[in-house]
């Protein structure tokens, strides 16, 4: 990266452009293997038998096609519970841990007896269809889109893997009940009829979270304390005692979700939601969800022999998360989740793909990952974050003026959310949006870059034709990922 001001630099992770590595000379990154994933019967529920007296023993289709972060898609009757099935045994490949260069590798398991059950992955809105890509590269072979998610089936320990490698999933749910409903009453009766010290143990303590939609129940806290009341009188009635309830950090976390007439009750898997990976010690301005970063970097179809650079980085997310999927780090490595708290969890098991995916990752070392920004305390943030991850070293930082720096070595992806609205007035924010379209013309062609803005007139004041506009949402804000394959001069809109 020529440098137009050298007296600039900062302190913090910066390597002279020398040194920087090149995505062409850099040695092709490759999964390791792991051992197998073993796997035994998981017990059944209580409502199991119903369930399967209803369903036939079919092969129930998809868990729960709407979100639980309220989406309002269609939604299919499913019957209480979880359905065993055996699968036919057959050929079985070595179990892989997921590999950055192979993006198909199979999670195959020996033929075994497992216990399927139904699960909800949420994602930012938007990822759906990119969740279902990650999913079967997961090893997950019947994920089904829903808005704010997909659901699959799989036994828990499918689960448990999801939740350690999914870079773009918010939560893994785990459906234990659902039916139709009218009444608080039937919310109660159905929770009631779990075999909740099956599902752990009394010294735990819970908390009900309800989302709904268009739900005719005039309170949610109280549909939420029903649900308690049903737990806590279930293991009353089996054990004596009842756990105590921690709204703020529960070891159960329950989710209700509501429809006009149908409930479905979860066992939030994940606990702490999975985007927070655990690295930002440091704020940034306006910081972009790790779990939509990642997803952008996946829309955008960058691989890790590409270079890439995000010239308004801030905190860095988008250098973390890209690092990481270089190196084959799985996300969920520094995480404890919630399911390590039930009685289903399998030390053994657990460890054993914890050990799988820390074999899987890759010696750290320099990658053609860039980042900058012009705000000197950004790129302390970044530097800080990024040494909290561990990859410092794997990147290269400087405080540089977006528009009078020089690209690095690509061709590449250069990828940010530029600045939108909030420090900069609107006639300032047009003359920069149409200054980035002028610099990405002028040091960017061969590049492509993918922008993330909610501006609805950053595509006109850019300039460029983009070739690809996806709609996606970061939090409660709608966006738009824009796309462009930078040719000089031929990219004016
Ligand atoms: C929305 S924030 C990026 C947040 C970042 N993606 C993260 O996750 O932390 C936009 C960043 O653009 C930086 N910025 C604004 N104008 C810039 C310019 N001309 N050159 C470089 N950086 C700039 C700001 O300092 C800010 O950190």
């Amino acid at each position: 990266m020529a440098d137009s001001d050298k007296t600039k630099r900062p302190t913090l992770g910066i390597k002279p452009d020398a040194e920087a590595p090149s995505a062409r000379t850099r040695a092709p990154v490759r999964g390791r293997h792991v051992p197998r994933d073993h796997s035994k019967p998981l017990p059944k529920l209580a409502a199991d038998k119903a369930a399967e007296a209803k369903s036939g023993k079919e092969r129930p289709k998809a868990g729960r096609p709407e979100s639980a972060e309220g989406g309002n898609e269609r939604r299919r009757p499913r019957p209480p519970g979880s359905v065993q099935a055996r699968p036919e045994p057959r050929e079985q490949p070595e179990a892989q841990a997921p590999s950055s260069h192979d993006k198909r590798a199979p999670y195959a398991e020996r033929p075994r007896t497992v216990n399927v059950e139904h699960f909800f992955v949420s994602c930012p809105r938007g990822l759906e269809a990119e969740l279902v890509r990650e999913l079967a590269e997961l090893g997950v072979t019947d994920a089904r889109p829903a808005a704010g998610g997909a659901a699959f089936l799989g036994d828990l320990q499918l689960a448990w893997r999801v939740n350690l490698w999914s870079r773009l999933a918010i939560r893994v749910l785990w459906r234990v009940a659902e039916g139709r409903y009218r009444s608080e009453d039937d919310l109660y009766s159905s929770a009631r009829e779990l075999d909740w010290p099956r599902l752990f143990d009394v010294s735990r303590t819970l908390a009900v979270t309800t989302l709904a939609h268009k739900s005719p129940l005039k309170s949610l806290n109280f549909a939420s304390l029903k649900i308690k009341d049903a737990v806590c009188d279930g293991f009353r009635a089996s054990v004596g005692e009842r756990p105590s309830v921690d709204t703020h950090t529960p070891d159960v976390p329950l989710v209700l979700y509501l429809t006009a007439d149908r409930y479905t009750l979860y066992l939030d898997l994940s606990g702490e939601p999975l985007n927070r990976r655990g690295f930002r010690i440091e704020p940034a301005t306006a910081p972009i969800n790790e779990n939509l970063a990642a997803g952008i970097l996946r829309l955008a179809g960058w691989s890790p022999e590409q270079p890439l650079y995000d010239p308004m980085m801030g905190g860095g997310t988008f250098l973390i998360e890209a690092a990481m999927m270089a190196l084959n780090i799985a996300p969920g490595l520094n995480h404890h989740f919630a399911f390590e708290k039930l009685g289903s969890f399998d030390m053994v098991e657990w460890q054993r793909l914890r050990k799988g995916a820390e074999a899987a990752q890759h010696e750290r070392e320099p990658l053609a990952i860039y980042g900058s920004d012009n705000d000197p305390l950004m790129v302390r943030a970044a530097g800080l974050n990024l040494q909290a991850a561990g990859l410092l070293d794997c990147v290269v930082l400087r405080e540089a003026d977006f528009l009078q720096v020089d690209a690095p070595p690509g061709p590449g992806l250069v990828v940010s959310n530029p600045p939108y609205g909030v420090r900069l007035s609107l006639a300032d924010m047009a003359s920069f949006y149409k200054d980035m379209g002028d610099t990405l013309k002028k040091r960017y062609a061969g590049w492509t870059a993918a922008f993330i803005s909610a501006d609805p007139e950053f595509p006109k004041l850019i300039g460029l034709s983009a070739n690809r506009r996806t709609p996606l949402y970061n939090g409660p804000l709608e966006c738009r990922l824009y796309s462009y394959r930078l040719v000089s001069g031929s990219n004016r809109g």
